[in-house]
C-alpha cells in the first residue's frame, strides 16, 4: 500500500494505492466516517457493471446501507440536471449530514458527485474511487467539483475535499487504449512541471504495457506533485496555476474541435507541444524541450500538434479563466521538470502564436 497525506489544515485526507484496493472500500471508508449509516454511491453505466456490485458487497460487508446512483457517461451527464437529480435521489434515500457520498468512476462522476456532497444538506463528507487515469492522476485530488453549464465547461462548483481517496491500479485494466492514453497526457504534464527524472522514467516506458507495469509509481509520483501544488494553492489564486501547462492552447484545440473532435487528453499533448515551442520562441525554453516532448507524446499516439485558426486561439485566450484584464499568465517550462509562469499581454501572445502557425 502506498499512501499520501493531502496536507490541508482541518480538511487533511489520505490518497491510499494498491491493486485490489475496491474490494477493501467498507473498511477503509469505514475507518474516516465511523458513525455514518448511509452511503449513496454515484457511478456511471460502464462502470456499475463492472466494479458496482464489488464495492457494493465490500461496503455492505463494512455495515453501510447502500445505494447506487449511476448516470449516463460522458461529459453529459455532468449537468446541473442531473445534480437536481441526484440531490432529489439522495433525500429519498433518507441521506442526512452524518452520512456520506461515494463517487466510484472517472472525472465526470467525480465531479458530478462531489459537488452533489458539497451541496446536498449544505455538505456530506465525500469519498472518491477514481477509476479512470485521469481521475486518478489528476480530478479526484484537491477537491474541485464541478458541473457545466450551457456558457461553460466547470463554471458551477465548488471546493468540496475527499475524506478519502481510494486508487485501484487494477480498475485501470478495463479502460480503453484512448481513455487510457488520454490520462497519460495528464502524466506527462507532472514530468514537464516538476520532475525531469519522472519524465526520462515515463519515456523509457514507451507503451501500455511498460506504463501498467509500473502504475502504481507513476500513479504516487503524479498524486504527489498535485498534492503539493494544492497544498500551496487550495483555492487556485496562485501556484496551482502550473497545473495549467499545456491547457490555455489545449482550450483553443478543444474549441476548435467543437470538443467532439480532440479529446481532453489530446488537445492537452498538443497544447504542451505548442507551450514549449512558444517557449523557446520567448527565450524561456531551451531549444531541445519541444522535440522532447513532441516524441514522449508521439510514441503514446497523442498529437503533437491540432490545426488551429488565429480566431480559434483569440477565443480561448479571451474566455480563459485563467486571464485577467489585458494580460494573460501562461505556463511556460525553463527546463523539462521546471514550470514558469509568464505573464504577457493577450495581444503579444497572439501574435507569437500566429508566428508559429
Ligand atoms: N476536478 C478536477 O480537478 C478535474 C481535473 C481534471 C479533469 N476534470 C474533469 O474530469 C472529466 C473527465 O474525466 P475522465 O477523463 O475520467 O472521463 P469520464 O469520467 O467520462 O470517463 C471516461 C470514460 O471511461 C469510462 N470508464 C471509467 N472508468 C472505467 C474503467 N475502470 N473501465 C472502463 N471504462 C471506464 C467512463 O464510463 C467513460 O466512458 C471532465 O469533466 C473534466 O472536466 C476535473
Ligand atoms: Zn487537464
Amino acid at each position: 500500500m502506498r499512501t499520501l497525506t493531502v496536507a490541508l489544515p482541518g480538511r487533511e485526507y489520505d490518497i491510499l494505492i494498491q491493486r485490489g484496493l475496491l474490494s477493501q472500500a467498507g473498511d477503509r471508508i469505514r475507518a474516516v466516517l465511523p458513525r455514518a449509516q448511509k452511503l449513496a454511491v454515484v457511478t456511471d453505466s460502464n462502470v456499475k457493471p463492472l466494479y458496482g456490485d464489488m464495492v457494493l458487497s465490500s461496503l455492505a460487508a463494512a455495515g453501510f446501507d447502500c445505494r447506487l446512483f449511476p448516470v449516463p457517461p460522458g461529459e453529459e451527464s455532468k449537468n446541473p440536471y442531473q445534480l437536481t437529480a441526484l440531490w432529489e435521489g439522495f433525500l429519498d434515500f433518507g441521506l442526512t449530514r452524518t452520512d456520506g457520498v461515494v463517487a466510484l468512476g472517472g472525472g465526470v462522476v467525480g465531479d458530478l458527485a462531489g459537488f452533489a456532497a458539497a451541496t446536498v444538506l449544505r455538505g456530506v463528507a465525500f469519498v472518491q474511487i477514481p477509476t479512470t487515469l485521469l481521475a486518478q492522476v489528476d480530478s479526484s485530488v484537491g477537491g474541485k467539483v464541478a458541473v457545466d453549464l450551457d456558457a461553460g465547461k466547470n463554471l458551477a462548483g465548488a471546493f468540496h475535499q475527499p475524506r478519502l481517496v481510494l486508487m485501484d491500479p487494477d480498475a485501470l485494466d478495463t479502460l480503453s487504449l484512448p481513455v487510457f492514453m488520454d490520462g497519460m497526457a495528464e502524466v506527462l504534464k507532472y514530468g514537464c512541471i516538476r520532475d525531469g527524472a519522472f519524465f526520462d522514467f515515463l519515456t523509457a516506458r514507451p507503451d501500455r504495457e511498460a506504463l501498467t507495469a509500473d502504475i502504481e509509481h507513476i500513479l504516487y509520483t503524479c498524486c504527489d506533485i498535485k498534492r503539493q501544488v494544492v497544498a500551496e494553492d487550495e483555492l487556485d489564486t496562485g501556484a496551482r496555476m502550473v497545473l495549467n501547462f499545456g491547457h490555455t492552447l489545449g482550450h483553443a484545440y478543444e474549441l476548435a474541435g467543437g470538443y467532439v473532435e480532440w479529446t481532453h487528453g489530446q488537445a492537452v499533448a498538443a497544447g504542451m507541444c505548442m507551450a514549449a515551442k512558444l517557449g523557446v520562441a520567448l527565450g524561456v525554453t531551451p531549444a531541445n524541450v519541444p522535440g522532447r516532448i513532441e516524441a514522449a507524446c508521439a510514441c503514446l499516439g497523442l498529437p503533437t500538434s491540432i490545426p488551429c485558426t488565429p480566431e480559434e486561439y483569440a477565443a480561448a485566450i479571451g474566455l480563459d479563466k485563467k486571464g485577467a484584464g489585458a494580460d494573460i499568465t501562461v505556463i511556460l517550462l525553463d527546463g523539462i521538470g521546471r514550470a514558469v509562469p509568464c505573464k504577457l499581454p493577450k495581444a503579444g501572445l497572439l501574435q507569437q502564436l500566429e508566428a508559429l502557425l
